[in-house]
């Protein structure tokens, strides 16, 4: 989703704004641009594309100045174009946006009652046009940003930068985040605090309604009810290790191959008396709830399947996961003894916090896991708990998938052991095999180079299907997306005995078959879905801590793990599987086409 950066500085700001920038591409974009004050005069580059093509036109086309704001756009309204892109500019103000402005056509038809025309399709020129207007209309710059802010609905973060203002911006937060930077004597505003890596660590998050006047000695800050209200100043501690490849190729790469180091760190966590008296309050909270609704988007719903075996096989609570876009397309069968959990690395995705709202509503409790605890979802849910994954660049979520997974086992076993459902010497022999997790994940990642081999193949084939039963089918479901997502190759994730069913029909020597089967009770019925595929001259991959029978095209084998935490296991090869594809076939693996780390619409 779209970027914000913006900067009052001691120093030229173009640079710095565009080195910001960069540590907002993980966002996901298709233009950018820059604006900044010189003499007073608002000067704009823009750039379709990635920021190396804004980079070389700074180059070629410099500017200059102390104040700036740039952009990093995601299109929603209006194609990838020129136009399009952020800054957007009227006579004396440049506004960048993320967001989506529900009522911008609205706004159009009032603008165009008073002779102002839009020269594109985006919803932001709407913004710019009507702040233009009020200060036209005798409106002191505060008081125009002010009056445009209010007439907006749906989900905004703003940044203004006015002609002849040097000492200031103003901006606005209402359902996307913003987080503004103390530096000594420079002031910054940014999507992500990321963003301020290098730059300060003194941070202010801005909630929603809040509208902030900045200078480089000033913040002055208001809520929604127009009142000055103080905002906690926090340090967040950003390690430029964790936002550089570390030697990798891709941050993907670097994730990935991080997991076991991470996952070790993380159950260290949970067993010190600090993550213990973290994970209480979430554990009563699932102990004395009737039902559970587990939400979540993508790779984080496919999490949140897995959960719902786990809680239903070792807590016996009834469990429904629901994506989030269709949460409010259900008529819910809630009630107040309804615990919704909702995972997000991001705690920022627009379908989960409305999934989250919508249930604190109908009051319900909450509790989220969350990888970003500043988040939005962190202050709204009653309860959250981290998942300890670190920084997470590369739009394919690795690592925070394992971490999600690790934290619900980790939730899952300390309610097993307060309901007493399952036999009580079962959890002791899983809470022993849980602490087994990060090195076997690390004796998983020695597939990699039969992987790559692999993936070279999978190149040739226009479609995959991958096929997993039981808490392999998210699994599934999860190959697949990672796949398609950063190979564009198409796949399909499905229960293995749903092949019959259908898709069974596109199954012949073109299409390979990823079969996850650890070996385990459900390990013969995976077995009888390849000998289905085997039987239409199918591929086989078989994924397995077992050769499997014969007629197998290729193995990747991995150790063998109790069956209950196989799906994080089984992870590794999934995105190993997606990674090479990808690097093979050349895409952008970090920042695939389309798409965005955070998406922050609904
Ligand atoms: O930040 P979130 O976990 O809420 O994001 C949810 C999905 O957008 C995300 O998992 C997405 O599916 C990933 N790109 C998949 O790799």
């Amino acid at each position: 989703m779209c970027g914000i950066v913006g900067m009052l500085g001691q120093n030229e700001v173009a640079p710095i704004l565009l080195e910001s920038l960069r540590r907002l591409e993980y966002r996901g974009y298709d233009s950018a641009g820059i604006a900044t004050l010189r003499d007073g005069k608002l000067q704009r580059r823009r750039a379709v594309g990635k920021l190396s093509e804004l980079s070389d036109l700074l180059v070629r086309n410099p500017i200059q100045g102390l104040s700036g704001i740039g952009h990093t756009r995601w299109a929603t309204h209006g194609p990838a174009t020129l136009e399009n892109s952020h800054p957007h500019q009227s006579r004396s103000v440049a506004v960048v946006h993320n967001g989506i402005v529900e009522n911008h056509l609205e706004l159009r038809a009032q603008l165009s009652a008073l002779q102002i025309e839009h020269k594109t399709e985006t919803d932001t020129e709407s913004i710019t046009l009507l702040c233009q207007y009020h200060l036209e209309q005798g409106l002191a710059h505060a008081e125009a940003a002010l009056k445009t802010v209010r007439s907006l609905r749906g989900a905004f973060a703003l940044a203004f930068l006015f002609e002849g203002e040097e000492d200031c911006l103003i901006v606005a937060r209402q359902g996307s985040p913003l987080v503004i930077g103390h530096g000594q004597s420079e002031t910054y505003v940014t999507s992500d605090s990321i963003a301020l890596t290098g730059l300060t660590d003194r941070i202010t998050y801005l909630q929603d309604g809040d509208f902030a006047c900045l200078s480089r000695r000033k913040i002055s800050i208001f809520n929604c009810g127009g009142e000055e209200v103080s905002r906690p100043l926090e340090r967040r501690n950003i390690d430029s290790a964790s936002t550089d490849k570390g030697g990798h190729k891709h941050f993907m790469s670097k994730e990935i191959y991080e997991q076991p180091k991470i996952l070790a760190a993380a159950i260290e966590r949970y067993e010190t008396s600090g993550g213990m008296a973290e994970l209480r309050p979430a554990v009563e909270m699932v102990s004395s709830c009737r039902r559970l609704e587990l939400v979540g988007c993508g790779t984080a719903h496919f999490a949140c399947q897995v959960a719902g075996y786990w809680f239903e096989w070792l807590a016996g609570i009834p469990v429904s996961t629901t994506v989030a876009s269709e949460f409010s397309c259900r008529k819910q069968a809630f009630d107040e003894q309804t615990l919704g959990i909702f995972v997000s690395q991001s705690g920022e995705t627009a379908d989960t916090l409305s999934a989250l709202r919508h249930m604190k509503n109908a009051g319900c409790g909450t509790l989220s896991l969350l990888n970003v605890t500043s988040s939005t979802m962190a202050r709204e849910s009653d309860v959250s708990l981290p998942i300890h994954a670190g920084v997470e660049i590369g739009v394919a979520s690795t690592k925070a998938f394992t971490c999600q997974l690790l934290a619900l086992a980790n939730l899952v076993l300390a309610v097993a052991e307060r309901r007493r459902y399952a036999d009580q010497d079962r959890i002791s022999r899983l809470r022993k095999e849980f602490r087994r997790l990060p090195a076997l994940t690390s004796a998983a990642l020695a597939a990699d180079d039969g992987i790559k081999s692999i993936a070279g193949e999978l190149g040739k084939f226009v479609s995959v299907l991958f096929i997993g039963r039981g808490a392999m089918y998210p699994l599934a479901l999860e190959g697949a997306l990672k796949l398609k997502e950063i190979s564009y190759i198409h796949a399909e994730g499905l229960a293995s005995g749903e092949l019959k069913h259908g898709t069974l029909a596109l199954v012949d020597d073109k299409m390979p078959v990823v079969v996850l089967a650890p070996q385990d009770q459900l390990y013969a019925k995976s077995l009888s879905s390849s000998e289905e595929v085997k039987a239409r001259r199918g591929k086989i991959i078989l994924v397995s801590d077992t050769t499997g029978p014969t007629g197998i095209w290729r193995t990747v084998p991995l150790p063998s793990v109790d069956p209950v935490f196989a799906p994080i296991l089984y992870a590794i090869p999934m995105q190993l599987l997606a990674y090479h594809t990808a690097v093979h076939l050349g895409t952008d693996v970090d920042q695939p086409r389309n798409l965005a780390k955070s998406v922050t619409v609904e």
